[in-house]
């Protein structure tokens, strides 16, 4: 149904509609984001109420009446006809329960606790050798090319998926896999995605459950002193299910590098066109904090999410019935301009970028953002160090994705 809904939507102006629909709307979506900002807070679109506004945004993902709210029966029919005939385990997605990002409290408190560890800033701050090492050595790689290199492929897919494979102790040499399955996976982020790409993704994700099963048997039989070997021998009252394990580490994987391969593509098109901004941040790396924060906020890697009302409510003035699935365009609130001064304007020393929406907000809030920051500020300018003349070579390929945004391939000379 979506899919055909909003190709209709799309054909009547609806710029929802159009902005799953139209390929012109996935490289520059910002059109459409005014027009729905011109309409107001809150507007109606082919996919319910839809916000532009920063302010609205921030308080429904902070609001305790709203929730993720998902419900098998808004799942794509093709995802429920597969869970219907296929084995549960094999359909868990990162899209769907028991994965966190999906799932309510008390539930998502349980798994979020269990893996935060992880992620605090002193754990992301022990990484910062290894994310560094690791860059280095891709970079150690591309020295000496002198033709066209596409850096998606060669460096900025490769880091993050290398960096989260360290932390989970899943062997590196299969991260071509994991790209594969990756990509595959992120496109279930997307509301009204044709059948036929449900279906790859649907393989790829028995692909990459088949994987998990190997590994947690590994480490259960020989466990170490990362992440997943703790979640596999987790004593009785707090261990894991089996659809509980495998949702967790299939989303800390893909989240791990779907996202941050698209921050440091776009970070590199933007600095390449705004030439004189990269040269700055050459003469003075303390700014690399910043940058990393206004490429965030000016080509948000992850464009859109969604909230369900679990009760009438109103937030910023709006009333929203219970039930109302609502949609937070996160890269529209970025360049709200009753929060940032000239929106559309890159500018790598703006002071408030970090008040971006770029990793949500309330209790589903980026699990990553410190990694993800890390990676993007030792990625960055371990690349502008090694190679000082690297250009934009070519016209970048964008992924044909709509909740994430970023470069499939991007062409460059290294100089
Ligand atoms: C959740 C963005 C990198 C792990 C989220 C959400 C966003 C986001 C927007 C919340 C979605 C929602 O509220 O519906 C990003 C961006 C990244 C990035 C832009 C890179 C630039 C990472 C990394 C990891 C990660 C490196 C590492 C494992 C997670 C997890 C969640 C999450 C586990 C679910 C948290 C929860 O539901 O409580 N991310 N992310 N992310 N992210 Fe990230």
């Amino acid at each position: 149904l979506p899919a055909l809904y909003l190709a209709r939507a799309a054909r009547r102006g609806d710029p929802v509609g159009r902005l799953l629909r139209d390929p012109a709307a996935r490289e520059d979506p910002f059109g459409l984001y005014e027009q729905l900002r011109a309409r107001g807070p809150l507007s109606g679109s082919a996919l319910g109420p839809v916000t532009a506004s920063h302010a609205v945004a921030t308080a429904v993902l902070r609001s305790d009446a709203a929730g993720v709210g998902w419900d098998r029966s808004r799942a794509p029919a093709l995802v429920r006809w597969a869970l219907r005939f296929g084995d549960e385990l094999d359909a868990t997605g990162v899209a769907e329960p028991p994965s966190m990002l999906v799932t309510d409290p008390p539930d998502h408190t349980r798994l979020r606790r269990l893996v935060s560890r992880a992620f605090t800033p002193r754990a992301t701050l022990a990484s910062e050798p290894m994310v560094r090492r690791t860059a280095e050595a891709l970079l150690d790689r591309l020295a000496g090319r002198d033709d066209v290199v596409d850096l998606v492929g060669t460096y900025a897919a490769q880091l993050p998926v290398l960096v989260i494979a360290d932390l989970l102790a899943v062997p590196a040499g299969r991260r071509e896999d994991f790209l594969r399955w990756g990509a595959a996976a992120a496109a279930t982020l997307d509301p009204g995605l044709p059948p036929r790409r449900y279906l790859a993704a649907e393989r790829a994700l028995r692909a990459m459950h088949a994987f998990l099963r190997g590994h947690f048997a590994r480490l259960r039989a020989d466990p170490g002193e990362d992440l997943v070997s703790r979640l596999v021998t987790l004593p009785g009252d707090e261990a894991l299910t089996e659809r509980e394990l495998h949702a967790t580490v299939m989303l800390l994987l893909g989240a791990g590098f779907e996202t941050t391969v698209n921050l440091l593509g776009n970070a590199v098109v933007l600095l390449d066109a705004h030439h004189e901004q990269w040269d700055a941040l050459r003469e003075d790396p303390a700014g690399w904090d910043g940058a990393v924060e206004e490429v965030l906020r000016h080509d948000s890697p992850v464009q859109l999410t969604g909230r369900s009302t679990t009760r009438d409510t109103e937030v910023a003035g709006v009333a929203l019935p219970a039930g109302a699935r609502v949609t937070l365009l996160l890269g529209a609130a970025n360049r709200d301009p009753a929060v940032f001064t000239d929106p559309a304007r890159f500018d790598v020393t703006r002071s408030n970028a970090r008040e971006h929406l770029a990793f949500s907000g309330g209790v589903h809030y980026c699990l990553g953002a410190g990694l993800a920051r890390l990676e993007g500020v030792v990625g960055l300018r371990t690349l502008s160090e090694r190679f000082p003349r690297l250009r934009v070579a070519g016209r970048p390929v964008r992924r044909d994705l709509r909740t994430l945004r970023g470069f499939e391939v991007l062409p460059v000379r290294l100089g």
